[in-house]
């Protein structure tokens, strides 16, 4: 990429953001569309409103944010989507007059994979282990595509009951039934779509949020959020029953592309997605 005057400059804030694959894939969509642009990352580590205002001043075009500044940034935006106000995150900010408009396209992402995967949603039982910022994402995305149950998991309860209370007020149900953990064997239903969206794996790939042979043996199908390493411990545990399972690559790589088309108004074609998920293959 040739940098140029003209050349239209994106980033990504946050901390850290060395280990970022976004400039890669950027990259690979900006040069599939002839588009002359930069993407950079900005470790962010101070004052988080005087980041986005000088990023305004200074004409970049489009940002994504990532941890910790999810939650913080909304403050800092002249418009928000609906979606990501209710879930209290943004990942994608967007120039408009005045300042930057903020979007999720984590969610759009996890959406976008599962439908992918031949996962639907809508009318089923989801099982989602975690409920931290990832699981609260798949929560909402869960409830808004009209899923029939939503059981969240976590250690900690009360995070789980603030979540689940959180969206059914959104959603107007009561579709979001918080769970202990452990108390994964009261589940009514015979079969579920398992969702990992705990942080378990990412520092150790042997360890795995739930061992229990009786909870995967209800598994449909699991969707771990980790895509690190390639093959988590809770793919090769829903597949031990026969089951089928994925990582979060798909997910990565279409929270990217949704920026990309938010930004640029446009469509990625989906060869394009599918060379890049090859190319993002290659470097993790
Ligand atoms: P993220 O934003 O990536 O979801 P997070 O907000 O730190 O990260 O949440 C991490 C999730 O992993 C939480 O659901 C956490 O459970 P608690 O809320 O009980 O802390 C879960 N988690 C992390 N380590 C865990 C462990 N050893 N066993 C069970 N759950 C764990």
């Amino acid at each position: 990429m040739e940098v140029k005057g003209t050349t239209q400059v994106y980033g990504l804030i946050g901390n850290p953001v060395s280990h970022t694959l976004s400039p890669m894939l950027h990259h690979a969509l900006a040069e599939s569309e002839e588009r002359n642009m930069v993407y950079v990352p900005f470790l962010v580590e101070g004052n988080l409103p005087d980041a986005v205002k000088g990023a305004y001043e200074l004409g970049i075009q489009g940002m994504n944010v990532t941890v910790p500044h999810k939650n913080q940034v909304l403050d800092s935006l002249v418009e928000v989507d609906h979606l990501a106000k209710a879930l209290g995150a943004v990942n994608t900010l967007v120039r408009v007059t005045g300042g930057y408009a903020g979007y999720n396209t984590d969610i759009i992402g996890l959406r976008r994979a599962l439908l992918e995967e031949g996962i639907t949603i809508a009318g089923e039982t989801i099982v989602i282990l975690g409920a931290g910022g990832a699981g609260r994402g798949a929560a909402f995305m869960c409830a808004n595509e009209k899923a029939k149950k939503v059981y969240l998991l976590n250690r900690t309860y009360e995070k789980a009951e603030e979540i689940a209370k959180q969206v059914n007020l959104y959603n107007g149900s009561e579709v979001v039934v918080p769970l202990q953990l452990s108390s994964y064997a009261t589940i009514e239903e015979s079969s579920y779509i398992a969702i990992q969206a705990s942080s378990v794996g990412l520092s150790n790939p042997e360890q795995v949020i739930l061992e229990e042979e009786e909870f995967y043996e209800r598994v449909q199908v699991g969707y771990d959020m980790v895509y690190k390493p390639f093959e988590t411990k809770f793919m090769k545990l829903v597949e031990s029953k026969g089951k089928k399972a994925y990582n979060g690559l798909k997910m990565l790589l279409y929270q990217g592309v949704a920026s990309y088309e938010l930004w640029n108004s446009c469509v990625i074609p989906e060869e394009v997605s599918t060379s890049l998920y090859d190319k993002m293959k290659m470097q993790i």
